[in-house]
């Protein structure tokens, strides 16, 4: 069994020394759980600051996206080399609110431009992040309308091949894949955790026959996320297809994000 991974995405919330004050409570109350491997993905302006912080702890840092590109006009994105700069050793790529899935609920069509990641350009940083050493934890999922037209299984397999085409398996080691349901992200609404076992294990699956050749991915692990919390983390972490959780709203709470790490501890011993 390989060791649960619990993931927090702070998203855009959180100054500096905010972030700071969590991140101090966290880190108090976290090391009574070094069977669980936790990483935190603060805005990056808090990166350097959280990492700091958690220098005695078994807690690793990480981006919440990242530009392909190492240097140049780009202005306001960060590189994969500024990443390994501050240390991060993970970084989310291909969320749904990156692909502008959000933006095409929530925003006028014109700012769409503003996201619009797609299964290329996911790619595209899955290689710039590998070249530094960084863990991508990449993630997929489907909309509510993809769900009810019997289309999560193949949009899923599409978000996969594409954006792992042209790796090769061994490069791809340790790799951590997200399944986050569109419609279950920042809403309160969780997957039936039968249900998100099932797409887990056909992600794991997908993933491995993609690089069947080469034995599959070594380490790979597949967390769920979209209303990760205390409540429900231990019921989603005892499944035997999750390896653990990409939390947004609930890491924000020290004491909450603690008590999901304790779920995946006893889900470990199960
Ligand atoms: P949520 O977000 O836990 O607030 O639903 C999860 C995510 O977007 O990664």
């Amino acid at each position: 069994m390989v060791r649960k991974l619990v993931a927090a995405n702070w998203k855009m919330n959180k100054t500096v020394v905010e972030a700071a004050a969590i991140t101090e409570t966290f880190a108090r109350k976290v090391d009574a759980h070094r069977d669980v491997d936790v990483v935190i993905c603060p805005p990056f302006l808090a990166l350097p600051k959280v990492r700091e912080l958690l220098k005695h702890t078994h807690v690793e840092v990480g981006g919440q996206d990242v530009f392909w590109v190492a240097s140049g006009a780009f202005t306001g994105r960060i590189s994969s080399p500024m990443l390994y700069g501050v240390g991060a050793k993970f970084c989310i790529v291909g969320h749904s609110e990156t692909r502008g899935r959000f933006g095409k609920l929530e925003i006028p069509e014109d700012l769409l431009g503003h996201f619009c990641e797609t299964n290329e350009t996911v790619r595209l940083k899955i290689r710039a992040l590998l070249d530094c050493e960084i863990k991508p934890i990449l993630c997929v999922g489907e909309t509510l309308d993809e769900r009810e037209a019997g289309e999560t299984d193949s949009v899923i397999g599409v978000q996969l091949s594409e954006a792992l085409a042209g790796f090769a398996g061994a490069e791809l080691d340790g790799l951590v894949v997200a399944y986050e349901p569109v419609w279950a992200i920042g809403t309160g609404k969780t997957c039936d955790s039968a249900e998100a076992n099932r797409v887990c294990s056909m992600v794991r699956d997908e993933v491995n026959k993609l690089f069947a050749e080469e034995g599959g991915v070594h380490g790979l692990r597949v967390l769920y996320g979209g209303s990760v919390k205390a409540s429900n983390a231990k019921e989603l972490f005892s499944q035997p297809g999750i390896d653990g959780g990409l939390v947004g709203g609930a890491s924000l709470d020290p004491q909450e994000f603690v008590d999901i790490v304790t779920a995946a501890d006893m889900a470990n011993l199960q």
